[in-house]
C-alpha cells in the first residue's frame, strides 16, 4: 500500500490508472478507522481495480465548539487496517495541502442540509460537501463508497455528484454495528463505560419503531414519542432530535404513506451519536 501526502503525488500514482482506463474506487474518510470504514474499503477493493482511501480530519466540517481539536486519530493503526482490506493508495493530506489558501469557493447543497443534523451544525454539510468536490477532482474514481450510518450525508453528497455532473458512481453501503446494535463510530471512544452501555438504547428504539412501522403503524408523531421515551428511560443523555422523515427529501412526516427514515442524534455528556433506520414499506 502506498501512503501518499501530496495531490501531485497522488496525481502521478494515478496518471497511469486513469489513462489505461482501470476501475478506480474510493472511500473518503476522517480516520481513526473501526469495522464501518473497513466494510467500504472491503466493498470498494471487491468492486474495482485498485482501491484509493482518503484520510482528512476536514476543519471546514466542524463547528467552532466541535471536537476538531481531539478528533481521534492513530495512523499507524488506520495504515495497518487499510493495508490489510487491500486498499492500494491511502491519500493523507495535510490542511495545508488541502487549503493552500482560504477557500473563496464554497458548494452548499440547499434542502436537503437543512435539517436534521444540519440544525444544530449550520455550515457542517456545506464543509462536507466542499472538500468532498475537491476530493473527487482530485482522485477521480469510477465509484465512491459511503456509508449509510450518515444517511444525511450520503444524501447530500449523492445529490451534488448529481447537480454538478460528477463522473462518478456513489454507492451507499450499509451500517456495521457493534454486537449490542450500538452503530460503529469513531466517536464512540468518547464514551465512558455506563455511556457505552447506555448507547445500546440508540438502536434499540429504532429497530422497534422500524418493527412498529413494518406491523402498520402510521402516526409519525407516535413512533417519534415511543423512540424518545425509551432513549429517556435507559440513557442519561440529552436528546438533539427524533424525526421521521420522507426517505426521498428528508422532509418531515405525519402520516407514513411512503419510504421514511428515522433518524436521531442524542447528546451523552462525552459524546454526541447519530444513528438512523431507513424503512422501506413493503
Ligand atoms: P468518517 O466519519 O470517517 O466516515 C467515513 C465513511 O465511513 C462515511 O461514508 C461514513 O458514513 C462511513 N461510516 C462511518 N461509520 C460507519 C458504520 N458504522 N457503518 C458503515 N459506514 C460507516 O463521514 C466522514 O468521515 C466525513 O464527513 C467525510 C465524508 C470523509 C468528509 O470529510
Amino acid at each position: 500500500m502506498k501512503v501518499i501526502k501530496t495531490i501531485q503525488g497522488l496525481r502521478r500514482e494515478l496518471q497511469a490508472l486513469w489513462q489505461k482506463g482501470e476501475r478506480i474506487g474510493f472511500v473518503p474518510t476522517m480516520g481513526y478507522f473501526h469495522q464501518g470504514h473497513v466494510s467500504l474499503m472491503a466493498r470498494s477493493v471487491r468492486e474495482n481495480d485498485i482501491t484509493v482511501v482518503s484520510l482528512f480530519v476536514n476543519p471546514v466540517q466542524f463547528g467552532p465548539t466541535e471536537d476538531l481539536s481531539r478528533y481521534p486519530r492513530d495512523l499507524r493503526r488506520d495504515c495497518a487496517m487499510a493495508k490489510a482490506a487491500g486498499v492500494a493508495v491511502i491519500f493523507i493530506p495535510s490542511v495545508k495541502e488541502m487549503y493552500p489558501q482560504e477557500l473563496s469557493t464554497w458548494v452548499s447543497v440547499n434542502a436537503l442540509s437543512e435539517g436534521l443534523c444540519g440544525a444544530s451544525r449550520p455550515g457542517h454539510f456545506k464543509g462536507v460537501a466542499t472538500v468532498v468536490a475537491k476530493l473527487l477532482n482530485i482522485v477521480q474514481p469510477d465509484t465512491m463508497y459511503l456509508g449509510a450510518k450518515d444517511a444525511q450525508q450520503a444524501m447530500v453528497i449523492k445529490k451534488m455528484v448529481c447537480d454538478l455532473n460528477f463522473p462518478a458512481r456513489v454507492v451507499v453501503c450499509p451500517t456495521v454495528r457493534e454486537r449490542d446494535g450500538l452503530a460503529m463510530s469513531s466517536r464512540n471512544m468518547y464514551l465512558k463505560p455506563d455511556e457505552r452501555i447506555a448507547a445500546k438504547a440508540l438502536s434499540g428504539a429504532l429497530f422497534a419503531a422500524k418493527k412498529d412501522i413494518l406491523s402498520g403503524e402510521r402516526n409519525a408523531l407516535k413512533i417519534i414519542s415511543k423512540i424518545k421515551k425509551l432513549i429517556l428511560e435507559e440513557t442519561g443523555a440529552s436528546i438533539e432530535y427524533v424525526s421521521c422523515v420522507s426517505a426521498t427529501d428528508l422532509k418531515p412526516v405525519r402520516r407514513i404513506k411512503a419510504d421514511v427514515l428515522i433518524a436521531l442524534a442524542v447528546r451523552f455528556p462525552s459524546a454526541r451519536l447519530i444513528d438512523n433506520q431507513l424503512v422501506i414499506l413493503r
